[in-house]
């Protein structure tokens, strides 16, 4: 079978965990890589012999490739996946968040579709085995009544973290704690437990001058009856301690610690065989960009669905909406609503210039 050729917009911090996978894997071929800051786009270039280029329609139109990567910006994502499906028609693997904004996500399934090509948002920690071994327990109904879920994320992420890009810390590119650091475990939480009715929530900005929080706290009602808590920080200081996720059931008890819910550190329902279920990870982002892109491959070439749908990449993305706007109205707010953020993705033109580009 033919190779499925890729190439990445954005060769920041996170493009290692696409350039890995995408000159590992049998059957995915890296063609080009792309970034507005030429040094980062030469850099990879160099180290896997492709083409580097500071304009994605230069890009696009001089190289034959089948899937766009889009590591830009988060509030930026829908403009660069409508841009490169309407103009070239390709399958996009975005990071995530896909979107900030809830109405994007249905202008960007409407492009997708009329021109009948795919999009995979990016939540590589579903693939953590810890998370699939407790989802599988749950889903077969081993653990028995979900009673409660929570997420605990302690981080530091100090002013210079900031500082460093003109889109962090901003609520029309990045969000807050809770979206750029938060978004992987409250996808884990109902990915797990399942969907939520309802929310309450509080946020505060407390020691870095950015105008999104630095630390998020909500309670949660799942359609099942469960009940669930939040909490989100990168107010955590001097370091990055964890991102854990609890899940407490009739049956029995479930901790995911680790700096990415990686370790299996507390599993009652099979203590003996809980160090199975942990992986040592390098850094946070961890290793499920691998098989997330073997699933994009199954998909595209064998016609195999990938389990990570666009429609499933979206609940995170309505939960987040409904976790700020519960803070921003003070008041709990139920998910059947479909009511957005205030101020999460909201447009600033003079910022998202910054990384809109013109064809040459
Ligand atoms: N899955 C994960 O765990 C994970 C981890 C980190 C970041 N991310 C996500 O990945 C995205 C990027 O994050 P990052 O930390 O790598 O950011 P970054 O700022 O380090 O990198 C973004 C890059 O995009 C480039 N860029 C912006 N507009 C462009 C354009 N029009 N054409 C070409 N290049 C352009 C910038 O120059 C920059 O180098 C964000 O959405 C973030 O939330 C995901």
């Amino acid at each position: 079978m033919s190779e499925l050729r890729f190439a990445l917009i954005g060769c920041g911090r996170i493009a290692k965990n696409h350039l890995g996978p995408l000159t590992e894997i049998q059957g995915a071929k890296l063609v080009a890589v792309c970034d507005l800051i030429s040094e980062r786009a030469e850099g990879y270039a160099q180290k896997y012999n492709v083409p580097a280029y500071t304009n994605y329609h230069t890009m696009l139109k001089k190289e034959n490739i089948e899937v766009i990567c889009i590591l830009t910006p988060s509030g930026i994502h829908p403009q660069h996946t409508i841009d490169v499906i309407n103009r070239y028609k390709k399958h996009i693997v975005v990071e995530k968040p896909m979107a900030l904004a809830w109405d994007d996500l249905a202008k960007m399934k409407s492009v997708a579709d009329s021109n009948d090509v795919k999009i995979f948002p990016v939540y590589q920690n579903r693939y953590n085995k810890a998370v699939q071994k407790v989802r599988d327990d749950l889903l077969s109904g081993a653990l028995g009544k979900p009673v409660l879920g929570t997420v605990r994320l302690r981080w530091c992420r100090p002013q210079k973290y900031y500082d460093r890009d003109p889109w962090r810390g901003t609520w029309a590119m990045d969000g807050g704690a809770l979206t750029n650091q938060g978004i992987h475990y409250i996808d884990l939480l109902q990915y797990m437990l399942g969907d939520i009715e309802s929310v309450t929530a509080r946020a505060a900005t407390q020691l870095v001058d950015v105008e999104v929080e630095d630390t998020f706290v909500a309670t949660l009602k799942f359609k099942n009856g469960a009940l669930g808590v939040i909490e989100v920080t990168t107010a955590a200081r001097p370091d990055d301690f964890e991102a854990s996720i609890s899940v407490l059931a009739e049956k029995g008890t479930a901790i995911l610690t680790g700096i990415a819910s990686n370790q299996l550190s507390t599993y009652t329902l099979d203590p003996q065989n809980a160090n199975n279920y942990s992986e040592d990870f390098p850094d946070a982002y961890g290793f499920g960009h691998w098989d997330f892109f073997r699933d994009v491959l199954a998909d595209l070439q064998d016609k195999k669905p990938h389990p990570i749908s666009f429609e499933e990449g979206t609940r995170a993305i309505r939960l987040l909406n409904a976790l700020y706007r519960s803070a921003e109205d003070n008041r709990e707010v139920f998910l059947s609503e479909g009511v957005a953020s205030h101020k999460l993705g909201k447009p600033d033109d003079k910022l998202a210039k910054l990384y809109i580009t013109e064809a040459e």
